[in-house]
């Protein structure tokens, strides 16, 4: 049986619920093979980041060509990338492998505030990942350092979402997860604005939305759904596993990620 096949390159998060354990249970969900290079290990739980221990970047490269020489893969989510060592060999080796359907989550800092990429590296990030990206997923906060300028309304969104357009990705989708009363999320193709709406779910558990949010877009470009088809679907999908998460541990509480089978 053929089966899509989807690679998230991302840090380990020992609490599961987010980085690539989210990642692979996602890509399950959506019926993806799931492949991973683990780019830094993180001793993480509900309540914050103890500690990063970040992989030397010919490793990671070493990781890419393992995977993408024997599998290959229809689409790659890149995740928490750490340093500017990593994102270097990150952005070589998939060059390399003309792999051209990168969902890039820029992540920066995890929701505990803890910081999961160094400050130099996100020059690095900016220069050589975003303009390789079909769509970069920056959360307010990360559109405001992606774009340099305050963002905290939908207007700030659809204008971060331009600035950063200019910087190379051919989408931005800017996520309004941290919106204070709606969870919506705007994409610019730079040229069209896309709205998708969603009602803020109050609740706890909500570790690892952004990462879930992410696979969940690669699993359906890797299924070959357009992009907004594949953003939609993922979109349902994330608010589900919202409303239906576990509060596991003492801090922020997880996502189901088989909402619907268990
Ligand atoms: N409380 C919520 N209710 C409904 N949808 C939400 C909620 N929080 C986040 N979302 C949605 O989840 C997706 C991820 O967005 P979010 O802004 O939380 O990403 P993030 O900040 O990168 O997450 P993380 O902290 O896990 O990295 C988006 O589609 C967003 O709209
Ligand atoms: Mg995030």
């Amino acid at each position: 049986m053929a089966v899509p096949k989807a690679l998230t390159v991302a840090g380990s998060d020992s609490g599961g619920g987010a980085g690539i354990q989210a990642d692979l249970k996602t890509f399950s969900a959506f019926r993806v093979f799931g492949m991973s290079v683990l780019t830094a290990v993180t001793a993480q739980n509900s309540v914050g980041v103890t500690g990063v221990h970040d992989l030397p970047p010919e490793f990671v490269a070493r990781q890419l060509d393992a995977v993408l020489e024997d599998f290959g893969a229809d689409a790659v989510k890149i995740g928490m990338l750490s340093t500017a060592g990593i994102i270097a060999a990150v952005a070589e080796r998939l060059i390399a492998h003309r792999q051209t359907r990168l969902v890039l989550d820029p992540v920066m800092i995890a929701k505990s505030g803890d910081p999961l990429l160094r400050p130099d590296a996100r020059d690095a990030l900016i220069a050589t990942l975003l303009p390789l990206a079909e769509v970069v997923t920056p959360n307010l906060h990360e559109a405001s350092m992606l774009a340099g300028m305050e963002v905290t309304t939908e207007t700030d969104m659809e204008a971060a979402a331009r600035r950063i357009h200019a910087r190379g990705p051919r989408h931005v989708l800017v996520k309004g997860g941290h919106l204070k009363d709606s969870a919506t999320d705007l994409l610019w193709d730079g040229r069209a604005l896309t709205r998708f709406p969603g009602a803020r779910v109050d609740s706890n558990n909500t570790h690892g939305t952004g990462c879930t949010f992410s696979a969940a877009i690669a699993a359906g470009l890797a299924h070959g759904r357009p992009l907004p088809q594949a953003i939609a679907e993922a979109k349902a999908y994330v608010t589900a596993a919202i409303r239906e998460g576990f509060q596991v541990g003492h801090g922020v509480g997880a996502l189901r990620h088989f909402v619907g089978s268990w």
